[in-house]
Parts: structure tokens; C-alpha cells; sequence
């Protein structure tokens, strides 16, 4: 590819057909054939060529699916992209495709929480042991690995907590003791980390977040090298785990501004961490501070910061942090971040007793805050007034 992804983004998945700047959305159950001998060349193409768009029926996608994973496995620079109905059903297909009973998982202590309960509680149930490792003690990974070892499954940076990991040693490990790696990048996505190129064997970005960008879709990729294709492969046709075409069409329009929309995501967030690294009570999770081993981590693997950050709260009660987020006016309380508003929540990290390596002292507490694409002067002055209920 001569031209960069930004221009790229802009100018595919044009349709010469039907002369239109998008592609069409081909909505079918059925895929129809003239003659049966149709029907056995395009399976026998599918065989020869499973990432090449020969389908035989709709579970397996149709031209919409087809152009959004021929888009994302430019981005990722990877083998091939599968996609999901949910970033959730991406993570899911991850762990399906690898672990078989009797197999362990190392997992990030700091994984998205639906992670940890499915890889922690759901598999056990399969006779499949999650052990977590210290996302900033590495040894924590070394010293739990046996010969029952499969994957070992990142989040970067950490959920809530936002530890930037040393993504090249987890890479070097798992390929010494040949375990199979794989990252949740849903916070980065492949414009700001190439995980593949890195060396992880899948990726998952959850594209409900940044690549729909408009809080309106949900969906999941995740994006393999050609070691593990086939087992993905086969996994999500057991599963059917597929995106619709409608879902694919609105991400595929999201992706055309994913750059523009993430440069001022991440031009936002920085105006947002000055104004709040100014205050002694609060410590910015969030790739800002020059000499923190997150910040250098952060610089070492990624060309850029999304929007979301983390508030580490020293305050006298959780009541006063709750007081502090329901004062912002311009932050909605609610969940799914990446869009273009912004967002705040209190995150309720030690109630939930989902961390083995946390040490969080009684006064400290977490927010969560999503950057949007609002004029950032406004969201200082809003965070500025809401922080005078903060005691
Ligand atoms: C890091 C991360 N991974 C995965 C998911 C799940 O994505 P989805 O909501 O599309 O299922 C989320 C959702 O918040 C997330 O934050």
C-alpha cells in the first residue's frame, strides 16, 4: 500500500457497480446459485481460499462482512480479521479457540471484568484453571506456567487501573515456552498498536468502542496471524458467531474518521490530564506523567493515547467521589465508552473484589473518565466545577 491508512480509510470500499462512494448492505440467508455446479465451484473456492469471500450461506457473511474484514486486516497488519457480533463474543472466541479441558490460562489481573468472570468462574465448569499474573511483574507469568499452559491473555493497558505492560516480554515469553499470546487492544485499537506485527498471535478491539465512534452499533474483531487461523477458523463456525451486515456497514463507516476522531480524542485527553495533574488529591492513570513506568511503557509500544483515563481519588468518602462525577454536567453516566461524548463514572474496583494484585488504600477510589470530542475547555471548566464537591 503506497498511500497511508488515513487515505486509504477514505477511499475504499468504493462500489464501481452501483456507483455509489459506500458499499452496499447485502442482507441474505440464503445465498442462490443457477445450477448446482455453481454451488460445488464456490465451496471448492472456499476450501482453496476460506478468507476470499466464497460463501454458500448467509452464517458466513455476505460482501458487507467481506469489504469491513478486508478493511480491518489492512489496519491490523495481520492474517486475516474475524468479526463477532460484540467485543465480548471476540474475547470469547479467543479463549473457545484455543482451550480444550485440562488446559490453564494466565490472564492479566487487571482484565475487563466479564473477562476475568468468564476466564475465572465460566471455565472452570470446563476443568479449564485461570491463573493472574501482576501486570507489572512479569515473573508472575513465568513462575505459573506448566506443561498444561495454552494462552496467556493481556489487556493493555489495564481496565480501570490503566497499567501499561511490557508488551515485548509477555511476546518473548510466550514464544519461549510456546504458548500462544493474545491482547484485548480494544483502548488503542491497531491505529495507535499493531499487535500482530508485535508478535501476538490474536488481537481483539471490541468495535462498539472507537471504530463505530457514534455509540450506536455493537460489534467485535479479532485479528489472527496464520498460526492460529484455522483453529479461529473452524471455532466461530461451530459457534456462529458472525456479525450482521447492517452492524458491518455502520462500522465500516465509523473506520473512514477512526483517525480523525482518535487524533482529537487523544489531543482532548492531554488538555484534560494538565488541567487535572495540577491537583495533589488525584493521580492520573493515563500516559501523561514522563517518568512513571506506565508513561514509558505507553511510549515504547504505542503512537498515540485514546480518550480513556482513570482518576485515582484520595478523598474522604466514597459518597464525596459520587458527588463529584453526578455534579458533571457535560459527562453522562454510562458504560460503553469510544463514542463521541464524553463520560464519567465512579468504578467500583475494590467492591467488586476482582483484583488479586490491586493495592488500593481505604480512601482511594477510581473514576473512569471517557474524553470526547467536545471543545475540551468546556469539559475543564465542567470537571472544574464538579471538583468543588470533592472532599
Ligand atoms: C476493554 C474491553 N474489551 C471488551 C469489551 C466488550 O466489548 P462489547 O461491549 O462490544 O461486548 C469492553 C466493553 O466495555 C471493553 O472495555
Amino acid at each position: 500500500m503506497s498511500e497511508s491508512f488515513k487515505t486509504f480509510l477514505k477511499h475504499t470500499a468504493k462500489d464501481f457497480h452501483n456507483q455509489s462512494v459506500n458499499p452496499p448492505v447485502v442482507r441474505a440467508s440464503t445465498i442462490i446459485f443457477k445450477t448446482m455446479q455453481d454451488i460445488r465451484r464456490t465451496q471448492l473456492k472456499a476450501k482453496k481460499n476460506p478468507t476470499g469471500g466464497h460463501y454458500d450461506y448467509g452464517r458466513q457473511g455476505t460482501s458487507t462482512t467481506h469489504i469491513l474484514e478486508k478493511i480491518l486486516t489492512k489496519l491490523e497488519e495481520s492474517y486475516h480479521v474475524f468479526l463477532t457480533p460484540t467485543g465480548f463474543g471476540a474475547v470469547f472466541l479467543a479463549m473457545f479457540s484455543i482451550l480444550r479441558p485440562g488446559d490453564e490460562i494466565i490472564v492479566a489481573d487487571p482484565v475487563y471484568s466479564p473477562t476475568r468472570t468468564l476466564s475465572q468462574d465460566f471455565l472452570k465448569d470446563f476443568n479449564i484453571k485461570a491463573i493472574f499474573y501482576n501486570p507489572h511483574d512479569l515473573k508472575t507469568i513465568e513462575n505459573n506456567i506448566t506443561k498444561k499452559t495454552k494462552l496467556i491473555f493481556v489487556e493493555n493497558p489495564g481496565s480501570n487501573t490503566f497499567e501499561f505492560q511490557d508488551l515485548g516480554k509477555i511476546i518473548s515469553i510466550a514464544k519461549k515456552y510456546k504458548i500462544l499470546s493474545a491482547i484485548d487492544n480494544t483502548w488503542g485499537t491497531p491505529y495507535f498498536l499493531k499487535p500482530i506485527k508485535l508478535g501476538f498471535d490474536m488481537s481483539i478491539v471490541s468495535a462498539t468502542k472507537y471504530y463505530s465512534g457514534h455509540s450506536d452499533v455493537m460489534g467485535g474483531t479479532l485479528a489472527v496471524n496464520r498460526k492460529v487461523f484455522n483453529k479461529v477458523y473452524n471455532a466461530q463456525r461451530v459457534t456462529g458467531l458472525r456479525l450482521s451486515p447492517d452492524d458491518a456497514y455502520l462500522i465500516t463507516r465509523g473506520l473512514r474518521t477512526l483517525d480523525v476522531r482518535l487524533d482529537k480524542h487523544r489531543d482532548n485527553a492531554k488538555k484534560v490530564s494538565e488541567f487535572l495533574s495540577k491537583f495533589k488529591n488525584i493521580k492520573l492513570l493515563y500516559p501523561y506523567k514522563k517518568d512513571s513506568f506506565n508513561f514509558r511503557m505507553w511510549k515504547k509500544y504505542y503512537s498515540g493515547a485514546s480518550g480513556l483515563m482513570g482518576l485515582r481519588i484520595k478523598s474522604k468518602s466514597k459518597n464525596s467521589v459520587v458527588k463529584f462525577v453526578n455534579s458533571l454536567k457535560l459527562f453522562g453516566h454510562g458504560y460503553s465508552w469510544g463514542g463521541f461524548e464524553s463520560l464519567a463514572l465512579h468504578q467500583n474496583v475494590r467492591e467488586q473484589g476482582l483484583r488479586s494484585y490491586l493495592k488500593l488504600a481505604d480512601n482511594e477510589y477510581i473514576v473512569r473518565l471517557h474524553i470526547g470530542l467536545e471543545d475540551p475547555d468546556d469539559l475543564i471548566a465542567d470537571i472544574k466545577q464538579a471538583l468543588k464537591h470533592l472532599k
